[in-house]
């Protein structure tokens, strides 16, 4: 049974590829091959043997247009120390060179060492600061030549962009980056940029861009020229808006800096005459405080302005400063009124003894007024039980003061970040 499916399967596969066929097939395909590549090879021969690349297409005449389009493959590694993004892409473009029309159906791909031996715009990226050609397997370019003298003149590059971040608004900001595509050595009367397909469609990116700290909201194009002593140059030029995810900020700083402050009001339940305890909790969240600010001030590059993080950390770092102030305050208190109240009881013990000698004189004038001196500063003593209870009432003060405080000033702070990031 199964030997014969299998002998049934060895007629189906022989009368499918019947080899005959297949040969002669092949027979045919090479023959054109070879013509193909013997006309191609010709053609080729024959326009570069009289192909000057020193001199732009057209010169003399009418200035070459140069269609610009590209694809994004990934944008990466902005980095805000640095004010720059790091991107590659597909840099594509076309032109029309009369001197490259030949007589053809179909356009020749070609490879090797072309680069070298034809007229190619001289497009430079303004705004760079270092950008690299891949060389991995072989030199990542292609050039198409079309019968009607069209070229197509594609790249893979990766491009280092400067990125003049303004950070006055971190980590609630938006960055525009702008890439400047322009000629080096043509003005407009020999080369003139334009996006192949519109401004709109001449970019196309990957679908799977992302940032890990950002993302990128748009992507704009436009065309412009610019005005120099040496003549006007046609630029085109591509801007990035990219806004930063808020989230990480939150994350990293925000609520670690807000347990740090709530860590501090823990001191104003612990009893004002466990001073050891109040100070160091109290100093350890100063330092803390003081530790996470110079982090994050690493994380940025020094700016003269005032960034929205910084408000924030200020606030945070004032509040366990405060803690610390409200304990030096009470603790001040505390050490004056029992001084007065030892000075008032050596003095109570002073006219006790002075009324037993009084009462032993019987100086009945005397005496009265000692006994009136003596209630007075009992009095005076009985109040100081309750400054006593006046320096605990800072304290409970402070528990409802501090916190909620805190929290309306973190409020206001942030409706107002959002109304200010809003505006642009
Ligand atoms: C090759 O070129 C010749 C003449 O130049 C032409 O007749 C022929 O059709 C070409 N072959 C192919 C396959 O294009
Ligand atoms: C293309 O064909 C035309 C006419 O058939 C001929 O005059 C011309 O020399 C050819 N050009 C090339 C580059 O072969
Ligand atoms: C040349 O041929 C290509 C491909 O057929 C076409 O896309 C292009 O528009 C042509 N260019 C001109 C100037 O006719
Ligand atoms: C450059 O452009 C300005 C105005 O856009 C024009 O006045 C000037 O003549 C141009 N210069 C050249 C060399 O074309």
């Amino acid at each position: 049974m199964f030997g014969q499916i299998f002998w049934l399967e060895f007629l189906v596969i022989i009368l499918i590829f019947d080899p005959a066929t297949f040969a002669e097939q092949n027979h045919e395909d090479h023959d054109l091959e070879t013509e193909r590549t013997a006309n191609a090879t010709n053609t080729l021969n024959l326009l570069l043997n009289s192909h000057d690349k020193r001199l732009r297409p057209k010169f003399g005449g009418r200035p070459v247009t140069v269609y610009v389009d590209l694809y994004i493959v990934d944008i990466g590694d902005i980095s805000v120390t640095n004010m720059d993004y790091r991107m590659t892409m597909y840099f594509r473009q076309t032109w029309e060179d009369p001197r490259l029309r030949f007589n053809g159906t179909s356009q020749i791909v070609a490879q090797g060492d072309l680069l070298d031996k034809i007229w190619i715009p001289d497009t430079y990226f303004n705004s760079e600061k270092r950008s690299n050609f891949h060389e991995i397997t072989k030199k990542n370019y292609v050039l198409i030549f079309w019968p009607n003298g069209t070229v197509f003149f594609s790249i893979r590059i990766s491009v280092t962009g400067v990125c003049r971040m303004k950070l006055r608004k971190y980590p609630m900001d938006s960055q525009k980056c702008e890439l400047n595509i322009v000629s080096y050595s043509y003005s407009e009367a020999d080369a003139i940029y334009t996006w192949k397909r519109g401004h709109e469609h001449s970019i196309e990116q990957a679908p799977d861009i992302s940032l890990p700290q950002m993302d990128l909201v748009k992507i704009q194009s436009s065309e412009t020229t610019d005005v120099y002593s040496t003549g006007n140059y046609s630029r085109l030029s591509l801007t990035f808006t990219f806004k930063r995810r808020l989230s990480l900020f939150i994350t990293e700083t925000y609520i670690p800096s807000i347990i740090i402050v709530a860590l501090s009001w823990i001191s104003f339940w612990i009893n004002y005459k466990a001073a050891p305890a109040r100070v160091a909790l109290c100093i350890t969240t100063v330092l803390t405080m003081i530790t996470l600010t110079a982090a994050v001030q690493n994380s940025l590059p020094r700016v003269t302005y005032t960034k929205y993080s910084d408000w924030i950390l200020m606030l945070c770092l004032v509040y366990v400063f405060g803690a610390l102030v409200e304990f030096a305050i009470i603790n001040f208190h505390d050490s004056l009124e029992t001084r007065k109240k030892d000075k008032l009881n050596r003095k109570l013990r002073n006219v006790d003894v002075e009324k037993g000698v009084c009462d032993g004189e019987g100086g009945d004038l005397k005496t009265k007024y000692l006994q009136r001196q003596l209630s007075s500063l009992r009095e005076k003593i009985k109040s100081f039980g309750e400054q006593d209870i006046n320096v605990q009432r800072i304290d409970s003060r402070s528990r409802i003061l501090f916190p909620l405080t805190f929290l309306m000033i973190n409020l206001m702070l942030w409706i107002y970040f959002v109304i200010d990031s809003a505006e642009d």
